[in-house]
């Protein structure tokens, strides 16, 4: 593994491997903060975002290492015309390893055939968005302890959430796992997902319209955001936007154990009653997901944990 672009980048091997060393670092967090030292994480944010760049920025840190990079196009050389791929080249010559976000799907894809160090695609588009995929394995495997045997739900912004579309491509390669995509018919999983990974794969899966109607039969609900930035008509936005809302009267009929889980920001689609809920796992997930990012830097500048 020299990028991570795509959540099939990682086989299912990999992927164990970085769950195993997240909790081995969230465990004995001596043995590795200075693992990176002298080493330099960039973080290319062209979107705005909080957790994952933060998460980002803390990892290296905490692994001994420095940051350096931009939080939004806006405060880089892009409004000036700069193209994806010269940045990343000039910022290989500062930095170990690339961590970067852009609204145009493939320009994580584009800026790694340009550079030798590790480029890590931090959400490009509406495409995919592998490290948030991390993030929610590590919290399905530690809520459930399993990432087999499981039915989950996914609800909203079916459409153009990319952390749902990663999700689904990386789960859809354990065993006797079901997907219910609940969502409007104008927010429903593309075409394209449905053939090239439920169809070609076998896997089981069906759509409906309410979550009320497959509550009780749910291991793990997956909400998420109505996408606004990706919406071409705010008519659209604000007719959809509040189509699903997670509530303590719509929990009653789910299971003791179910996993609530929202890769953030939430808008209105949970309750902030919901909180409270001992099956509410979201602000967990997104602790977890600087764990697995630690475990992700350090794998792809090879470095390992300091036993002594
Ligand atoms: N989950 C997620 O990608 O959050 P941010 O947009 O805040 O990074």
């Amino acid at each position: 593994m020299k990028h991570l672009i795509d959540p099939m980048d990682l086989t299912v091997e990999e992927i164990d491997h970085l769950l195993v060393l997240a909790d081995d670092i969230m465990l004995h967090k001596e043995k590795y903060q200075e693992v990176c030292r002298h080493k330099k994480l960039a973080t290319l944010f062209f979107e705005p975002s909080t957790r994952t760049r933060l998460s980002f920025e803390a990892a290296m840190m905490e692994l001994g290492g420095n940051v350096l990079g931009f939080s939004s196009a806006g405060s880089s050389s892009a409004t000036k015309g700069e193209s994806v791929s010269d940045t990343v080249r000039v910022v290989s010559g500062y930095a170990d390893i690339i961590a970067m976000r852009h609204p145009k799907e493939g320009a994580p894809f584009v800026a790694a055939q340009k550079v030798d160090v590790p480029i890590i695609n931090a959400g490009d588009g509406g495409h995919n968005h592998p490290t948030q995929t991390l993030t929610d394995l590590m919290t399905i495997h530690r809520e459930k302890g399993r990432l087999s045997d499981i039915t989950i739900g996914m609800c909203g912004d079916l459409k153009f959430g990319r952390t749902v579309h990663s999700l689904i491509k990386a789960m859809s390669r354990y065993e006797n796992v079901r997907f219910v995509m609940i969502s409007p018919i104008e927010l429903r999983l593309p075409e394209y997902i449905i053939k090239d990974v439920f169809e070609k794969k076998n896997i089981a899966y069906k759509e409906v319209r309410t979550m009320e109607e497959v509550m009780p039969e749910l291991d793990i609900l997956y909400m998420t955001r109505v996408q606004k930035e990706r919406f071409f008509n705010e008519a659209d936005y604000v007719r959809l936007k509040d189509s699903f809302i997670l509530d303590e009267k719509k929990l009653k009929t789910a299971k003791k154990d179910l996993c609530i889980m929202h890769p953030l920001p939430r808008v209105n689609e949970i309750s902030t009653k919901v909180d409270d809920d001992p099956r509410a796992c979201y602000f967990k997930q997104a602790m977890y997901g600087k764990y697995v990012r630690m475990a992700l830097i350090m794998t792809l500048l090879g470095v390992s944990a300091n036993e002594n």
